[in-house]
């Protein structure tokens, strides 16, 4: 039972013509607490009552009976609602304990796919922040998306074709050594890369012996074929230690070689639509001049594919593989224009399904406001990062509990944990300062902050040996703290619609340390281990509490380790 409902079932009989989740989606939280625990605005039903809203509130007020209502007072346009505390506040315990796991799990999804484009990191090239962004943003919307009942299927969609890999072969059969390759894979492969940049400045012949390259990598040639084979695999294996340490696993790493052969069908198919013309000897898709957008490029005068031509034939196989309600690209907002392009391309193929491709974009990581490169030289190596987080945590450890089990995990459940959250409790477009020194403090919306609080409460249960699931309150409390606390977690399943209807992580984030907040104000007032009437509820509430801390870290692909 959702209170919100509870309170639009309440007052329904006065508003026969709003649905209960109309009634329900204007119900607000006051902001001061003698305002009550809820308020249901009246202002805007004016016109259709024909009365001034304080009349529609005083008579509203004196209307309204239910067991859980306590009072209900009108003040001007609001009537404010005063439950029950320890009645209601029983109920949720009891609702939160009965559901385990599975409290919040909603039916939005009713068992549709939703395919996820995310992390795709390029081969042969350092995996970027932005990649780290995609990957970490796109998990836990995939996370948010299965709590709300969809199937999804996270693809890495590798940048594993294009010219660059013709450069790539042309430069590591001039100047590599396979030796190096294999002991250091990508920054060699990467040196390899600039080498070839900087020497086809004064010797353009080079170009055309990259071209030249993949055009045989196109047309399989057995060298070619190998070569990419082998770099695709090394940098597999490298990127594959990123996802380990966070502890990410993907259902196809079918990347944009995957589309080498299925691109001309979907080149015919634009023929034959008409949609193709040409411009300066390139195939191009003319679009919307009202949307502002640059024609689509499908194919270079030299017959070579593109990146939008390879994402549009990604596009069809995925909707007719999985027949997705949703494809999302969680890729940085540098890209938007190509999704638009790709996507108006696929709406004027007359492809309905169009409307429910959703780039979704972010911003950048920036060390001292200044972007955090891979290239030029410079390149920061995120596994280090990864590493260095998880390093620290474990001086943390080592400093405050150095006799605790499994140190390492938890050591590594902490560090990826604080880079984690601090994507996440940020609005994904907003641009984040990276600093690991902040995102390890203890204090703060930190993840360490929310894990320690988690670990926190179950120290409480671990004093109490005290043994949950199935044990449902016998009695309510009242005091502020637990009531706050209490109705916040019964937040949980409207935060969560929130956060996967915006497709937005930081929903999640933010309410953590909501939650996280209102219990360690009720913990710095509360002896939760004095033998009394209320303790078996006292500890009920506890153990709902880590419950829902749990769920929601899960939701950001954090762990949430018993102790640390
Ligand atoms: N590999 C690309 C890059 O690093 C990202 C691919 C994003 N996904 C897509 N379907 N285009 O920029």
């Amino acid at each position: 039972m959702d209170i919100k409902q509870m309170i639009a079932e309440s007052i329904q009989h006065a508003f026969p013509e709003l649905s209960i989740e109309q009634i329900a989606s204007r119900i607000e939280k006051p902001k001061y607490a003698q305002h009550g625990d809820y308020a249901f605005p009246v202002f805007d039903l004016a016109k259709l009552k024909k009365q001034a809203p304080p009349a529609i509130a005083t008579s509203l007020s004196s209307m309204i009976h239910h067991p859980w209502v306590m009072k209900t007072e009108a003040v001007g346009p609001y009537v404010n609602f005063f439950l029950q505390k320890e009645k209601v506040q029983k109920e949720i315990v009891s609702t939160i304990i009965a559901s385990g796991k599975d409290f919040g799990n909603l039916q939005i999804g009713k068992g549709e796919n939703v395919v996820l484009d995310l992390s795709s990191p390029n081969i042969a090239k350092p995996f970027s922040m932005g990649h780290l962004r995609s990957t970490v943003i796109g998990n836990s919307l995939a996370n948010i998306l299965e709590k709300c009942g969809y199937q999804t299927v996270r693809i890495n969609y590798l940048g594993d074709w294009g010219t660059q890999f013709g450069k790539l072969i042309a430069a590591y059969l001039k100047w590599g050594s396979a030796e190096a390759v294999r002991k250091n894979p990508i920054p060699e492969l990467l040196k390899l890369y600039v080498k070839f940049h900087q020497e086809a400045e004064t010797d353009p012949s080079l170009d055309d012996e990259g071209r030249l390259w993949f055009k045989r990598l196109e047309d399989g040639n057995e060298e070619a074929l190998a070569l990419w084979n082998w770099f695709r695999e090394e940098s597999l294996h490298e990127f594959q230690r990123i996802y380990d340490l966070l502890g990410i696993e993907f259902d196809s790493f079918n990347g944009e070689a995957f589309y080498n052969d299925k691109m001309e069908a979907i080149i015919n198919r634009l023929k034959e639509l008409n949609l193709l013309t040409l411009s300066e000897g390139a195939e191009v898709v003319e679009l919307d001049e009202s949307l502002s957008l640059p024609p689509c490029l499908i194919r270079k005068s030299d017959g070579a594919t593109l990146y939008a031509t390879r994402d549009l034939a990604a596009a069809f196989y995925r909707k007719k593989e999985y027949n997705f309600a949703k494809a999302l690209y969680i890729v940085g907002q540098e890209q938007t224009v190509h999704f638009q392009q790709v996507k108006s391309v696929v709406q004027k193929m007359g492809e309905r399904w169009a409307e429910d491709m959703h780039h979704i974009p972010f911003g950048l990581l920036l060390k001292d406001g200044k972007k955090m490169s891979t290239r030029k030289g410079k390149i920061i190596l995120l596994e280090k990062v990864i590493q260095e987080a998880i390093e620290l945590a474990e001086s943390n450890i080592a400093a405050k509990n150095p006799h605790l089990p499994n140190k390492q995990e938890v050591a590594r459940l902490v560090g990826v944990g604080a880079i984690i959250f601090h994507d996440l409790k940020n609005f994904r477009l907003n641009s984040i300062e990276f600093s690991l020194a902040d995102m390890l403090k203890f204090e703060g919306e930190t993840g360490p902050y929310v894990q320690y609080t988690h670990a926190r409460a179950c120290s409480i249960l671990r004093k109490a040996s005290w043994s949950a699931p199935g044990h449902a309150p016998s009695q309510g409390l009242n005091d502020d703290y637990s009531w706050n606390l209490s109705k916040l977690l019964y937040e949980f399943p409207g935060t969560l619609t929130k956060a996967c209807e915006g497709f937005d992580p930081s929903i999640i984030a933010k309410y953590i340390v909501d939650v996280c907040q209102s219990f360690n104000s009720w913990y710095g007032h509360q002896k939760f281990l004095t033998e009394d009437e209320e303790k078996g509820s006292r500890l009920s509430l506890v153990y709902a509490t880590t419950l829902v801390i749990q769920e929601s870290l899960h939701l950001l692909g954090m762990g949430a380790p018993e102790e640390m």
